[in-house]
């Protein structure tokens, strides 16, 4: 007998009328409309069933700490780390694994069961990082929370940095992270990127950069980034966040630029609510949006996915924890409103995402976890326009949150009385 059976679900492959089985946490069956003997069956109601959301880019360190000790007045990035510097010396460990866990809370509840969250290693007392390994442990058993040591004062422009970042890798943080754009010079920063490559490849682990987060188009690291990635055999194991400045490059640069980041396996995450509201900030008008390139790198062969970056930290007061949000916001900032460009979106916040942090068992496949999240919604386009209620989250076969679905009364003037489901 079954565990589960999920009946009449659409898929984002496009199938719908499609049931799922799953035995002992895993995925045993994907047919249309299986019968077949289960301890619980659920009708998905035509409904779409996706793998979970996942963010590959976030700040858990910094999470719900929306103005402590003071709001970002400018609203800037560089003011931004100015205040989380002087958050630092006053954070305990005991709060801001609360507040973690609290977001973790809130994630779980939109079917965001993956997170990549960069944890700054700036610090001799590493307080941030043993918080959030403490954190990862908790939450193992429905969000799979994996951390990236970020120097967040530059490795090389703060005392200290390198022995605090190699430090954090040995208690256990799996991905090299980096800030090139914030080291002293253009220099330094290639320096930095050079180092933490040949760091990453010696302990066998993955790379994940803030990279030319900035609008300087003459901004280089993701060169240098695509071409230590090739260098070092790190091909599918390297990531560039950000990148905005690619946005404000000079055209015949980027032609250039985007082969070498496809052939040299480096993978891109955009943060689009963090970049529209981040970047542009030193211009009048016209005002760049400053998001990197999606839909080119897209088309190069790129993979980009979506982050959401910050929820209620010094750099920004919004967020929830919905992925849809990201998505719907990067459709909108790189004008990807064609139908493929849409579908693109949703991938950016799953599937991509998943292909960035090397997700074992992730996805819809016969032998792939049980984990999935049903949305009230009938395709991967109305999930996005709606922001779609996530009427049922399950971790490997549990249920790990519920909503009802959401219907509006109208009683409207010279109308009949009717029940307008969110679609
Ligand atoms: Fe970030």
């Amino acid at each position: 007998m079954l565990d589960l059976l999920i009946t009449n679900a659409a898929l984002p492959d496009g199938r719908t009328g499609m049931s799922v089985a799953v035995q002992d946490g895993r995925i045993t069956a994907v047919e249309p409309a299986l019968s077949a003997p289960a301890k619980e069956v659920v009708d998905a109601g035509g409904y779409l069933l996706s793998p979970p959301f996942v963010d590959p880019h976030f700040h858990m360190d910094a999470t719900l700490s929306y103005g402590l000790p003071r709001v970002n007045e400018s609203g800037t990035l560089l003011e931004g780390i100015t205040l989380w510097g002087e958050l630092k010396p006053l954070l305990k460990a005991d709060a801001l694994i609360e507040r973690a866990l609290a977001y973790c809370d809130w994630a779980v509840a939109k079917g965001l069961l993956a997170i990549r969250s960069h944890v700054d290693t700036s610090d001799a007392s590493l307080l941030p990082v043993e918080a959030l390994l403490e954190v990862k442990r908790r939450v193992a058993p429905y969000i799979d929370l994996q951390l990236v040591a970020f120097p967040q004062d530059g490795v090389l422009r703060s005392k200290g940095g390198l022995a605090n970042f190699t430090r954090a890798l040995d208690l256990g943080v799996e991905v090299v992270g980096g800030i090139p754009h914030f080291e002293r010079t253009m220099a330094e920063g290639a320096a930095s990127v050079k180092l933490l490559c040949e760091l990453a490849a010696a302990r066998g682990l993955l790379v994940d950069m803030h990279c030319d987060e900035s609008d300087d188009p003459l901004s280089r690291h993701i060169e240098t980034l695509s071409f230590e990635a090739q260098r070092l055999g790190l091909q599918g194991r390297v990531n560039g966040s950000h990148c905005t400045s690619m946005h404000s490059m000079d055209n015949y640069y980027v032609s250039k630029l985007l082969p070498l980041i496809a052939e040299s396996g480096v993978s891109v995450i955009a943060n689009p609510l963090i970049n529209i509201t981040l970047q542009g900030r030193h211009d009048t008008y016209p005002k760049r949006r400053g998001m990197t390139r999606v839909p080119e790198l897209m088309a190069a062969g790129v993979n980009v996915a979506f982050g959401h970056d910050c929820v209620m930290d010094p750099w920004y007061g919004m967020g929830s924890g919905d992925m849809l949000e990201v998505a719907h916001m990067g459709l909108h900032v790189a004008q990807m409103t064609s139908q493929k460009g849409i579908r693109q979106c949703f991938d950016a916040v799953t599937v991509n995402a998943a292909k960035v942090m090397h997700l074992e068992g992730y996805g819809l496949d016969v032998g792939c976890d049980a984990s999935f999240v049903l949305l009230q919604a009938r395709d991967k386009i109305e999930a996005i326009r709606l922001r779609a209620n996530r009427l049922k989250v399950w971790k490997k076969g549990v249920l790990v949150a519920a909503t009802p679905e959401v219907a509006t009364t109208l009683r409207l003037p010279n109308r009949p009385p009717a029940t307008r489901l969110m679609t």
